[in-house]
């Protein structure tokens, strides 16, 4: 979902960088791709682990909890559905026409937050969300589950990643796997794109 569907990573980076700043650790674009696709005190393991700073885990729960405010706080204030990328809805319109069945899969605990201050909750069979799983991509468990979900064997289901955990939690369950984002980056997807506006059921059906 996030930096799939919907731009909302940047308002991520933005809560993690402002945690980061607060510890004195300094965290950039570069390093923000470690944090895509990844659960939230996954994320915060991988930060202070970056800037050599011990937390107990009580501590940590609190960062945690701070960043989500600070996430939320963005995501009232400047997400709309004017947000979801371009050439999302025709494509997921699409597939709802040809009967193909839709999943999301999000290591996020705000997805169904998300989903519903988008209006896309009806474009999808099935949704699995950060409350839903307790392991974090490159584990398949989200998608695995998604597939069960909507009763499609791994191996006939196609997932759009942006994250190189994400491609490689796809490809460790079975699935096909379609990168949204730079080749060089998800170097392990079927191919890429660069947005929806590319896409259609039969470049789809093509895998
Ligand atoms: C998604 C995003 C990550 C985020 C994770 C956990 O996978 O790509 O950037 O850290 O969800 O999100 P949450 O909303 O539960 O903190």
């Amino acid at each position: 979902m996030d930096g799939v569907l919907v731009s909302t990573e940047i308002y991520h980076f933005k809560a993690w960088k402002r945690l980061a700043d607060t510890l004195g650790i300094s965290i950039d674009e570069a390093f923000n791709e470690n944090l895509k696709g990844v659960s939230r005190s996954v994320c915060i393991d991988l930060i202070l682990k970056h800037g050599g700073v011990e937390k107990t885990q009580a501590e940590k729960d609190a960062l945690a909890a701070k960043k989500n405010a600070w996430f939320l706080e963005y995501v009232q204030t400047e997400i709309t559905p004017a947000n979801v990328y371009p050439g999302v809805i025709d494509f997921l319109q699409a597939l709802k026409r040809q009967g193909i069945k839709t999943a999301i899969g999000s290591a996020s605990k705000n997805a169904p937050l998300l989903i519903d201050k988008l209006g896309i909750r009806d474009y999808f069979d099935a949704i699995v969300d950060g409350n839903m799983i307790t392991k974090a991509k490159p584990n398949p468990e989200v998608f695995l589950k998604g597939a069960e979900m909507i009763g499609v064997k791994p191996s006939q289901c196609v997932v759009f990643e942006d994250a190189i955990s994400g491609v490689e939690a796809a490809k460790n369950g079975g699935m096909h796997c379609i990168g949204v984002g730079s080749e060089k980056k998800l170097t392990k997807a079927d191919f890429c794109i660069q947005s929806f506006t590319e896409m259609t059921v039969e470049r789809l059906q093509m895998l």
